[in-house]
């Protein structure tokens, strides 16, 4: 089976890449982000604090997470209910970031992604793909772009949803997911060593995909 990771802090248009590279490839693609954002949205709807690591490791045994493709698109299943939409909502953001920091979390969900990668050929995106979960990984980028250009696109893609969005407070959130995600002590986001680092800051996304193509064709070849 061939896999390729795709990391990279929020906002850097993983999920719009990786979706375009699987679909030109013919692979799965896996969005790992929707599992933690599932379990965020979990806790929240219990009232349980997302930052209380052990209350949230003692409701994982009730979950249960599953992804499910409808042509070449992935649904998440909370115990059975397609949460592909809520898990979208900004305050599941956050989160979906905290409850990532919780080592049982993590555990829960390794299994989960490493058997998706073991039947399938996957393109895979997550902040620990390249580095924890697929480490044998035949093609492995590290995808990323500045603050402001980040905060710009998910701005853009709120207010194309219909929402109201405040673009200061979308920069403030994503830096604070950055330096959550980057600092815990548990598989932090950090570059695989033999990560490739494409930086999307001013290239349009067909820019960008085509440069992804390039690299994963050469690596693949
Ligand atoms: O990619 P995303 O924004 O949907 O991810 C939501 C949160 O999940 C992110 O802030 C950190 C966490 N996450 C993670 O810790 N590991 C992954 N492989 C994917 C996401």
């Amino acid at each position: 089976m061939i896999a390729i990771a795709i990391d990279g802090p929020g906002g850097a248009g993983k999920s719009t890449m990786a979706r375009k590279v699987a679909k030109e490839l013919g692979f799965i693609y896996v969005d790992t982000g929707a599992l933690y954002r599932a379990i965020g949205l979990y806790m929240v709807r219990k009232g349980i604090a997302t930052t209380d690591a052990e209350a949230v490791a003692s409701h994982l045994l009730e979950i249960e997470v599953s992804l499910a493709f409808r042509g070449d698109e992935q649904r998440v299943l909370l115990c059975g209910e397609d949460v592909s939409d809520a898990i979208r909502a900004p305050e599941i953001s956050l989160a979906a970031s905290n409850v990532s920091a919780v080592p049982k979390v993590r555990e829960f969900l390794f299994g989960l992604q490493q058997d998706m990668a073991r039947k399938n050929n996957v393109v895979m995106d997550g902040r620990d793909i390249g580095t924890v979960v697929l480490p044998d990984a035949q093609v492995k980028i590290f995808l990323t772009a500045s603050p402001e250009e980040r905060a710009a696109r998910r701005y853009q893609e709120l207010l194309g949803k219909g929402q109201a969005a405040d673009f200061t407070q979308v920069l403030e959130e994503l830096k604070i997911r950055d330096y959550n995600d980057s600092h815990r002590a548990i598989a932090p986001l950090v570059p695989a060593q033999d990560a490739v680092l494409v930086d999307s800051t001013g290239l349009a996304p067909e820019q960008t995909i085509a440069r992804l193509l390039d690299l994963i064709r050469q690596k693949l070849a």
